[in-house]
């Protein structure tokens, strides 16, 4: 069978194991050799212990766990070629020529780098003599599968990445808990959430926990948003309301691209409005804790899809990244989701939103 090799990279999120799960148990069902690559990209450069065989029960009871328990990193050495050299070395000495990637647009693009430059850097290898060239021509191909796993539900292509649901139960339910204390004590809360340059978390959130109002990087507000919001709260609390609850998005921003932060929002509150403010910012609590029972699916789901896909794969085969489209999970070309959530980026960079929303399409 084939030599696969699983890895995740980049930020952690829930759901992540369940897809290591689902790659080991698929390939070992399909006879293929799976190993874990430990570290991310780190693990791959570093070779040794980090690339270790997997088993049937490697991947037991992890189902559950957040985080990933064969490690990610932000890795440097495999932005220079000589750290791909070496993780070329450390992939054909164990013949895998199939890989696996768990992780962000970053990862997915180090990844089809990668593929891109396999048979120079093979040649290279061959010619420093530290491979064979039976080894040259047997492996001359290299296959890849991408997953996302990010709490931030930023790539292009996919309905959900792995992890962003879970991310929003832990908000929600930080939300609720909050909503509780804010009640007796009839204050206003500011909670900053995760999301990196992407709405996703913040707007979905606001919509689910009753918000009055929200601050995201795709929908900047109006150049006079500090009367509307302190309108808008006064309002409520003359409607009878006793709390107020606002989210800003980490990446939220103004019509000229200036970030409006959780302080800003409390300052124009406090000096407005006599509503007593605090406010709390989420952090890494998001990304951490159990995942849901979608993203355990999801997981699942990708995990099993990446290996088939893996399986039919030839030269010819361009790499793909496995989406979750509806209620299906499908697989489209790697590069063409990246440079769309490119594009989004570049959008939301030149301040045209709309455009950016329209790109990001379904996702
Ligand atoms: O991409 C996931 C994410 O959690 C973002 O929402 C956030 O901006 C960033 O990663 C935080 O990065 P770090 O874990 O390096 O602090």
């Amino acid at each position: 069978g084939k030599g696969i090799a699983v890895f995740t990279s980049g930020g952690d999120s829930q759901g992540m194991n369940a897809a290591v799960r689902a790659v080991v148990r698929m390939s070992i069902y399909l006879g293929c050799k799976v190993y874990f690559i430990k570290e991310g990209y780190q693990g791959m450069v570093d070779g040794g212990a980090n690339i270790v065989e997997a088993v049937w029960s490697s991947v037991s009871s992890i189902i559950h766990l957040g985080g990933t328990t064969i490690g990610s990193a932000r890795c440097k050495d495999f932005r220079e070629r000589a750290g791909r050299l070496k993780a070329a070395k450390n992939l054909i000495g164990r013949g895998i020529t199939n890989l696996v990637v768990i992780g962000g647009d970053g990862s997915l693009t180090g990844a089809n780098l990668f593929r891109q430059e396999w048979g120079s850097l093979l040649d290279e290898l061959l010619k420093n003599g530290e491979i064979t060239a039976e080894q040259r021509n047997k492996y001359k191909i290299l296959n890849i599968a991408g997953l996302v796993g990010s709490i931030d539900n930023d790539f292009c292509g996919t309905d959900m990445t792995i992890g962003t649901d879970s991310a929003l139960h832990r908000i929600i339910e930080a939300t609720d808990a909050i909503i509780s204390t804010a009640y007796s004590h009839q204050r206003t809360f500011i909670m900053e959430v995760m999301g990196r340059h992407c709405g996703y978390l913040s707007v979905v959130s606001a919509l689910t926990t009753e918000a009055d109002f929200v601050f995201c990087p795709e929908s900047p507000p109006p150049e006079n948003w500090e009367t509307r919001l302190c309108k808008k709260l006064d309002q409520e609390r003359m409607a009878g309301q006793r709390l107020n609850i606002i989210i800003v998005a980490e990446g939220a921003i103004d019509r000229h691209g200036e970030p409006i932060t959780a302080g800003q929002v409390k300052k124009v509150i406090e000096d407005n409005l006599q509503q007593d403010t605090r406010i709390t910012v989420l952090g890494h609590v998001q990304r951490g804790g159990s995942p849901s029972a979608f993203d355990r699916i999801l997981g699942c789901r990708m995990g099993a899809e990446a290996v088939m896909a893996l399986m039919e794969a030839d030269e010819n085969t361009e790499p793909c990244v496995i989406s979750l489209d509806g209620n299906q999970a499908i697989r489209l070309p790697l590069m063409d989701c990246v440079k769309r959530t490119q594009a989004v980026a570049k959008a939301m960079a030149d301040k045209q939103w709309e455009d950016a929303v329209e790109l990001r399409g379904k996702s």
